[in-house]
């Protein structure tokens, strides 16, 4: 089946088997490796995009789903100023030790800072609790958002 969709700004037209799931065709097809399988259950957060907008897993999403879609990954995030904001905010708090569960938060914090430029405590969490980490305490993760809240504010709200 060929699906047709906005990927990372530009349209594509790929063929691939529609229950195929999303992970493995942006992956696959794509190259876009920054898309990572972790539990492959939909419970880590490593394979999260945003598809118009909201953070899915892209393990748990067939790729005939995407049809007409926005899928925005990591690698399209990454030539963004919040991007920037992001990363170098979670450095900076001593939220990145492995690496390996950081594009998936930086997804979720992406979406949460662009509809919530100013979250409380409880509102990351929530934001958050899709993804997990097996190395830094959620603390510094929670600090490094309140981070780049505040460094990216204007860029958040505009
Ligand atoms: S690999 Fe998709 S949620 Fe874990
Ligand atoms: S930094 Fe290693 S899993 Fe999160």
């Amino acid at each position: 089946m060929k699906v047709r969709f906005k990927l990372n700004g530009e349209e594509v037209e790929v063929e691939a088997n529609p229950a195929s799931r999303l992970l493995d065709v942006l992956r696959e097809k794509f190259g876009l490796i920054g898309v990572k399988e972790g539990c492959g259950e939909g419970e880590c957060g490593a394979c999260a995009v945003l598809l118009d907008g909201r953070v899915v897993h892209s393990c748990l999403v067939p790729f005939a789903n995407v049809m007409g879609k926005e899928i925005i990954t990591i690698e399209g995030l990454r030539k963004t100023e919040e991007y920037r904001i992001i990363e170098e905010s979670l450095l900076d708090a001593g939220s990145v030790q492995c690496g390996f569960c950081t594009p998936g938060f930086v997804i979720s914090i992406y979406a949460l800072l662009k509809n919530n430029p100013n979250p409380e405590d409880k509102e990351i969490r929530e934001a958050i609790s899709g993804n997990l980490c097996r190395c830094t305490g959620y603390q510094m993760i929670i600090d490094g958002v309140k981070l780049a809240a505040k460094r990216g504010e204007k860029l958040w709200k505009a």
